[in-house]
Parts: structure tokens; sequence; C-alpha cells
């Protein structure tokens, strides 16, 4: 059984999105470097995210990395508050706003027990994060309660009708890890991440690559326990479980080196996110 403490623990060590960048950790150099990297990576946020349309809006982000997308809501929206499970985001992203000079609060949590009132926020918005968790549908009642009524959740996770569960994952990896293996076996000495897939392997057995259990080691790290992806029907399903009506829905991100309007218009196909826009009715 996966436990949270486990997801705590890897994201405490793997603060998200930091190995993309080279300038010193926590300078104001590192800060700008990693805002760079992501709006141009993951493009399509400053044309879907109505960052400015939050100007008398209450903004709750769940799960921060190191508060790109916190500094954001922070400079558009009426107050923003930030939560994580992990230390390592929740300072991150505090220096992060303190680096940009801009309001807003931050402080440990847990997406499946917040610890805040009901009907509290205008605003909740989750990239990438609970996904993670042990028990999603637990979070998105606990959204559904801390937003006030007519409030948006806006949620990404991953997605299952993509390239990259079908294509990357579950074909090009798996052959790619057959083959390191076979070449550890004649003295070759795989590097990264096959290296670490190997150790896990040699300690799980087969369990680690199967059907279930490999794709959640090979979206943010070998050492990840827990990635889910889901199909747009089943995250619709959950969140109409939870009480919320979708408004809206975009299939996002396919970093191929493209120009982002033709990666845009592929990731509607065939893109590693799936993006919600719901509403507490
Ligand atoms: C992949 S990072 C995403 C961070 C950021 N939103 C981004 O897009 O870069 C996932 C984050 O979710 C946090 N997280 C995972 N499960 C959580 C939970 N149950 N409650 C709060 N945060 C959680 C992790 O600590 C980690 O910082």
């Amino acid at each position: 059984m996966k436990s949270l403490e486990q997801v705590e623990n890897f994201w405490n060590d793997n603060l998200c999105g930091q190995h993309f960048i080279t300038a010193r950790y926590p300078s104001e150099e590192f800060f700008s470097q990693y805002r760079n990297f992501r709006y141009t990576k993951t493009h399509h946020l400053d044309t879907y995210i109505d960052w400015k349309g939050a100007v008398d809006k209450d903004v709750l982000e769940i799960g921060l990395g190191v508060g790109a997308d916190g500094t954001r809501w922070a400079e558009h929206a009426r107050s923003y508050t930030g939560i994580d499970l992990t230390d390592e985001a929740v300072i991150a992203t505090q220096k992060h706003l303190e680096v940009l000079g801009l309001p807003g609060q931050t402080r440990k949590g847990n997406a499946e027990a917040l610890e805040l009132p009901d009907d509290s926020f205008d605003i909740v918005y989750s990239h990438g994060v609970l996904h993670h968790t042990s028990n999603i549908e637990k979070t998105f009642d606990e959204v559904y309660r801390v937003l006030r009524p007519g409030g948006q959740f806006i949620v990404m996770l991953y997605c299952k009708h993509s390239f990259n569960y079908w294509i990357r994952i579950q074909t090009y990896f798996r052959i790619r890890f057959l083959w390191a293996l076979c070449m550890s076996q004649i003295g070759g000495k795989p590097g990264s991440p096959w290296r670490e897939h190997l150790a896990n392997f040699r300690e799980k057995g087969w369990s680690y690559f199967s059907w279930s259990e490999w794709p959640h080691h090979c979206t943010d790290g070998p050492d990840c326990e827990i990635a889910n992806i889901y199909t747009p029907a089943r995250i619709k399903a959950m969140l109409r479980r939870a009480g919320f009506t979708v408004k809206k829905t975009k299939q996002a991100h396919f970093p191929a080196g493209l120009s982002p309007g033709l990666e845009r218009s592929l990731a509607a196909w065939i893109g590693f996110h799936h993006i919600s826009w719901a509403v507490k009715s």
C-alpha cells in the first residue's frame, strides 16, 4: 500500500522542476530562469489560464513546486494562498513571492484534509498535483468544501489519451528498459534513469514492470511512487461525483520543440495534460 508519507518524502527530495535550472537555488536568477523555462516549455498556461481575471478573487493553489504559477496568481488575485505537502515547496514558493515583492501566504497542508474553512475561496487551482496523492476523490471533496458557491476549480491531471502514455511510457520506455536490462546482463552500465529503474526492478521484481505499476515511475522519476494517469471520462466522473459541473476542458502540453501554435494543435489531440474548469454549483 502506497502512503502519503512516501509522496511527501519523494517531493521533499525532488523539489519540482529544480533540476532543469542551472542557476544556484534559491537565488533571484534561479527563479527568473525557472519562470522563463516554465512559460516557454508550458507555453499554453499563459494562453489558457486567466490569471488577470482573478482581480476580485481569493485564490487557493494546491501543490506549489517552486511557485511560478503562484507568482502569476499573486500578481493579479485579490488574495493568494498556497499549500503543499512538503516544507521544501512551501519555502521555495514563499521565497519566490518575496523575491518579486508579491503578496501571498504559503503553508504546509494536505489536499486530502485541508485545514481551511468552508466556502472561503473563489478559485482553487492545482496543476500536476492531485494525480500524485493517495486518494484523489478525497481531495475533490475538500476542494468542493472550501470553494464558495459558484467558485471555480481549475485542475490539471495527467491524461491517458496521450502520446505520453501509449507511445512514450507504455511502448518506448518499456523497450528501452528491456534493452538496459539485457545490456546490464553482459556488463553494461546504463545511465540515468535506466540505472534507477534497474535498481527498483531488482528490488521489486516483475511487478515493477506491470501494466499498472510502470507508468507511476515514468513521469516524474523512477522513485516516484504515485503518478496516476486518467482518461478524460474518469476525470469528469470524479468531478461530477464530488458535486462539480464541468464547464470546459482542454488537452495540452506536447513538448516537441515545434512552434507553440503547432504544439498546441497537436496537444489538443494527444497532449500529456488534461485541464478541467469545474464549478461548484
Ligand atoms: C509535480 S509537483 C507540481 C508543482 C507545481 N504545481 C507545478 O506545476 O510545477 C507536485 C507537487 O504536489 C505536491 N503534493 C502531492 N500530493 C499532495 C497533497 N496531498 N497535498 C498537497 N500537496 C501535494 C508535492 O509535494 C509537489 O510539490
